[in-house]
């Protein structure tokens, strides 16, 4: 620092000495910012949990009406980054175990930080994006198509986004401090493969021919440094759709992506940096996490029996204060001040992209379905995509997340690039029904053509080999659900223009057209990239196919590295990230349309619906390099007020004759002794899962003896090996129960353990009671 003041002579009287001495202070002022902190950036990570109604609400993803929630495989968490420049601007990303982003959410998000922050964080510095688990409550958009089989908007699904998303932004925002950001990328080949390859092949040979594979097996990771600290968090995409589970499954689950997020936590929490052994989750997959820091304090077979007997099931009694009642194992983990390890798998280009890797197969014939149309003897409901764990869906969920996280582990432990420059951003609001696009035609010249109003096909209800037969969206149909009958009689004869423009996509419905009795489907679409130096960020309101992402980062990379001023260099990354901000359904390529499968056949805006957005993002993309502001256009409606819910609440719950709720019904059998790898089952008598989403809790929790009777938690409901399932006798039985199944481990170590549950009722009169039981003790050799 005194080298660089005595470097620096100002020779001259006014006005030049003023400028000269004005000079100097700007040249300290960069050195300064320099040598000060090693770190360019601030960065803070955040998370909280988003699960939701665990009962009662349809899926959202397979739009299968029969697909409802009864239980958690895992958690589902929001879990965001901030970078900021130190005196300057910030972005923030946020990544939700959610099927996708809702508009309706985001604007409210945005209205909170508002109120919190004044005009720190907006729509055009905030990216909110799904990464498509079909797995998780749905009810929480607001264009009717997306709630039809949720029988309309469910609130509590809404409400528990909002309330998460939010405060895993305050999180990252309290933990903002010094820190560096570094990029790497590497190839994941084993946990994608294109569901539409017919489609693919519709793209120019010569494009094809440019790329190994029909879909990205590309990963990018961020890693994120605190100088300080070290490593608090990574984010990653790569594209794989999360339909690792099936359209029947019925238990909440982030699929293979929350799986990986679970397993790459948990990994880091029990071994840092310091290892490079990737294999923590074990032979089996099943996370090691806390095993390793409780003593082993018996080893003696019957000794540990004797101990056991000692602990019968405790019959169910009041939780008062539920949250600290139901310790979860995370948060009994996490050190004092140091915030937890974050870490996020995100979703991309995956519009044509399954998990399920083994390919397509008849359930009738066990033989491949036709190849372009994805039927078995012309019926497209007996074609099945297969994952790795085929037939066990948990299985295929466990194989797919454990090769991203995997992937993600090796190049977080050795990503090196750092990035560096700026923080900005770019928004805007298209209205994408009637947008004028200009194409350059191939011997030169241009034309100019238009989007549509949005339509579905009629591919679209055929659905997809990850879960054929989606909605049951037939003209005249007298079926359905009370939504549906409430809604259908405004289906809408799309005309001539229409037609004409949507062409060769033959019309299933006309959505874009239907505005009754709340629009359909979205028009305004919101378009944004977010930079933090060399890495840029597209969040895109949809599942692009593979090669629509491809062309879009071309277009963008191609825009930013020949602007000239050499801000971009061949080092510069372009993500797309997937479902962003708000939900639009699929973009095909012009190729790809013209096929009409199901991805072509839910492109809603008609063949020029991508080369409009590669136009929109190219200007943006344009203003970002200029410095130039852009137009924040016309913003979507907010049709919160509007909405129309018929779920029925829960009217109360009961238990029968002599039992309270919490008493185990049927308990681990005496004097048990477990092996590691087998099941243990437990069922209590229990009340609806709506009562109290015991968010940041745990309805089930595996307990571990230490000492002689202290109890210390070992498993929650956010643990791959630990599923709560919830079940009724009957539809309209106020009594439930609530079976809990413990896959031990093999990396569990030897103990006597025991299963609790914990859950909240309602009374007749609407009061809310919490409660808990536990089962007898049982020995794990
Ligand atoms: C991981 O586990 C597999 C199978 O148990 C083993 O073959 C491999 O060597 C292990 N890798 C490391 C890095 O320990
Ligand atoms: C798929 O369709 C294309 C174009 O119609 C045709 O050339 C091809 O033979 C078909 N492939 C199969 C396996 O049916
Ligand atoms: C379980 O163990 C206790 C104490 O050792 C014994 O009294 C009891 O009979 C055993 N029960 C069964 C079912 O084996």
């Amino acid at each position: 620092m005194m080298e660089l003041l005595a470097s620096i002579h100002c020779y001259f009287w006014s006005p030049s000495r003023t400028i000269c001495l004005w000079m100097s202070l700007v040249l300290l002022l960069q050195y300064s910012k320099t040598v000060v902190s090693k770190s360019d950036y601030l960065i803070g990570l955040g998370s909280y949990d988003i699960t939701g109604p665990a009962a009662d609400v349809n899926m959202m993803g397979y739009a299968n009406a029969e697909q409802i929630a009864s239980g958690i495989h895992l958690r589902l968490r929001a879990r965001s980054f901030i970078v900021a420049e130190p005196q300057g601007k910030r972005v923030v990303f946020v990544n939700l175990d959610a099927c996708m982003a809702s508009q309706l959410v985001t604007i409210k998000v945005i209205e909170r930080l508002k109120a919190r922050y004044g005009e720190l964080y907006t729509e055009q510095n905030v990216a909110i994006s799904g990464i498509h688990t079909h797995a998780g409550p749905g009810g929480y958009l607001q264009y009717v198509v997306y709630l039809v089989t949720s029988l309309g908007f469910v609130r509590q699904s809404f409400d528990v986004l909002v309330d998460g998303i939010e405060k895993s932004i305050i999180q990252a925002h309290e933990n903002l401090r010094p820190g560096s950001i570094f990029v790497n990328k590497g190839e994941l080949l084993d946990a994608s493969v294109n569901r539409s390859p017919s489609a693919y092949l519709n793209n120019p040979a010569s494009e094809r021919r440019k790329h190994k594979y029909d879909v990205d097996k590309e990963m990018t990771l961020l890693k994120f440094v605190d100088d300080q600290w070290g490593p608090v968090g990574s984010f990653n995409w790569f594209a794989t759709h999360g339909t690792s589970m099936s359209r029947t499954n019925s238990l909440i689950s982030g699929d293979n992506k929350g799986a990986a997020a679970r397993f790459m936590e948990d990994w880091f929490e029990k071994n840092g940096i310091k290892s490079s052994d990737t294999n923590e989750s074990g032979s089996d997959g099943l996370p090691r996490r806390v095993s390793n820091i409780i003593p082993n304090i018996h080893d003696d077979n019957n000794k540990l029996l004797e101990l056991a007997t000692s602990f019968r099931s405790s019959p169910g009694s009041p939780a008062t204060q539920t949250m600290s009642v139901a310790r979860r194992v995370r948060g009994a983990l996490k050190q004092a001040e140091k915030p937890g390890f974050v870490s996020a798998f995100c979703q991309t280009n995956c519009g044509d992209v399954s998990p399920n890797v083994l390919g397509a197969f008849c359930t009738d014939t066990d033989l491949p379905c036709d190849f372009n149309h994805s039927t078995c003897g012309g019926k497209n409901e007996l074609c099945y995509g297969r994952g790795p764990g085929y037939p066990d869906e948990f299985e295929s969920t466990r194989i797919i997340g454990e090769r991203q996280f995997r992937k993600a582990v090796d190049l977080f432990e050795k990503a090196s690039e750092q990035l560096k420059g700026e923080v900005d951003y770019r928004h805007t609001y298209i209205d994408f029904s009637q947008l004028e696009v200009t194409l350059t035609k191939v011997g030169g010249g241009s034309e100019v053509v238009k989007t549509c109003p949005a339509a579905m096909g009629f591919a679209f209800a055929a659905g997809t080999t990850d879960g054929p037969g989606a909605f049951d969206f037939q003209q005249g149909d007298d079926q359905g659900n009370p939504f549906w009958r409430l809604v259908r009689d405004v289906l809408k004869t799309p005309d001539k223009k229409q037609v004409d423009c949507q062409h060769p996509k033959p019309i299933l419905l006309d959505t874009g057209e239907m505005k009754q009795p709340y629009d359909w489907a979205p028009s305004v679409l919101p378009i944004q990239i977010l930079r933090i130096g060399q890495f840029v960020i597209l969040s895109v309101p949809g599942e692009f196919t593979t090669m629509s992402g491809r062309r879009l980062r071309n277009a963008v990379k191609t825009v930013l590295t020949r602007s000239g001023n050499g801000e971009f260099g061949s080092n510069t990354h372009v993500v797309i990230a997937g479902l962003t901000n708000t939900y639009s359904q699929y973009v095909a390529t012009l190729e790809e349309y013209q096929v009409q499968r199901y991805e072509g056949a839910s492109t809603l805006y008609g063949p020029h619906t991508l080369s409009a957005y590669i136009q929109e993002f190219q200007k943006l993309a344009t203003a970002l390099i200029k410095g130039q502001p852009v137009e924040a256009g016309m913003p979507p409606p907010d049709l919160l007020q509007k909405q129309i819910s018929l779920l029925t609440p829960v009217i109360m719950d009961s238990t029968p004759a002599g039992k309270n709720f919490g008493d185990v019904s049927s308990d681990v059998p005496a004097n048990s002794t477990f092996k590691r790898g087998s099941t243990v089952t437990v069922v209590f008598w229990s009340s609806c899962p709506r009562n109290d989403l015991l968010t940041e809790g745990t309805f089930a929790l595996v307990e571990m003896l230490q000492g002689k009777d202290t109890w210390t938690p070992m498993y929650d409901d956010d643990d791959f090996c630990l599923r709560f399932k919830w079940s009724r006798p009957s539809k309209l039985s106020p009594q439930s129960k609530a079976t809990i199944e413990w896959i031990i481990p093999s990396s569990s170590s030897p103990g006597v353990y025991r299963i609790r549950h914990f859950g909240a009722s309602k009374g007749l009169m609407g009061s809310i009671r919490h409660f808990t039981g536990s089962s007898s003790a049982f020995v794990v050799a």
